[in-house]
């Protein structure tokens, strides 16, 4: 594992280790290890079939690859039981079709001791923080794509996880909206300090988000670089520092 991939001196958040992963014939991901801090946002980077999704479905302990490791909070996941505290939102928005919106978002709570109060707030907060809380009723036939992504981000964002993972999260949304669901997760962070990994194929997305970018490469996904992002916050995309990381990242990718 190279520096910029290892955290330093705490318990990583996450940490995969030589994780190697064939589907048949197909090499999908070769020896990537990489560690994430406790709070701290990654972004994994890089062209459409590198491997992305795989490599988060392994992070989510969903998929048990072939080699290699994953501890979280630095338990094996072998032995790792408070799986509710991650919540993983699939690049695909696997909204149930015959439940409303609301009824969607409490989903994750179904399983929690919060009373039916204590779920109908949670809902109604998360719904305010995407958007959406006027569609609280609406199916989800009735929403646009963009719509259906954010109802799947609130469904995320409901458990209060600890660990979120994110698939595209934003890649349906138009600028002006993708630019509010940034400004939005980076509050919650603030207010949680949780440790977020997110899939993106934006540039400017990781750098205006992220603490870190790992830039996959493909056939097979391997790591090919690792870039820290010490620009300040809050990070303003048309700033010359936020617009001068972005061009120079984008040369070198
Ligand atoms: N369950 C599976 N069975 C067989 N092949 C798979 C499976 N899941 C993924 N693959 C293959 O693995 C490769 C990587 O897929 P993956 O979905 O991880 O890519 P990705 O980087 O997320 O792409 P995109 O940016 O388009 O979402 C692709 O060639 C895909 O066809
Ligand atoms: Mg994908």
């Amino acid at each position: 594992m190279n520096a910029a991939a290892k955290v330093q001196h705490k318990v990583a958040a996450i940490s995969l280790s030589g994780i190697r992963q064939q589907f048949g014939a197909l090499e999908v991901l070769r020896d990537i290890s990489f560690e994430v801090a406790p709070g701290e946002i990654v972004a994994l980077l890089g062209t459409s079939g590198c491997g992305k999704s795989t490599l988060l479905n392994v992070a989510s302990g969903l998929l048990k690859p072939d080699h290699g490791s994953l501890t979280i909070d630095g338990t094996a996941a072998e032995r790792f039981s408070d799986w509710q505290r991650i919540a993983y939102m699939f690049q695909e928005d696997r909204l149930l079709p015959w439940r409303s919106v609301q009824a969607n978002v409490a989903f994750g709570l179904e399983a929690t001791s919060l009373s039916g109060q204590q779920r109908h707030q949670r809902v109604e907060q998360v719904l305010r923080l995407v958007g959406l809380e006027a569609f609280a009723n609406a199916w989800p036939h009735q929403l646009s794509g963009g719509m259906r992504s954010r109802v799947a981000l609130a469904r995320s964002l409901v458990v209060q996880p600890r660990i979120l993972l994110m698939d595209e999260p934003f890649s349906k949304l138009d600028p002006h909206t993708r630019s509010q669901m940034h400004d939005e997760l980076l509050r919650l962070h603030a207010l949680s300090g949780m440790t977020v990994i997110f899939v993106t194929h934006d540039v400017e997305e990781a750098v205006v988000l992220a603490d870190r970018i790992i830039v996959l490469e493909p056939r097979p996904g391997r790591i090919r670089a690792v870039k820290s992002l010490s620009l300040p916050r809050p990070r303003i995309p048309t700033d010359a520092a936020v617009t001068e990381r972005v061009r120079q990242l984008r040369l070198e990718l």
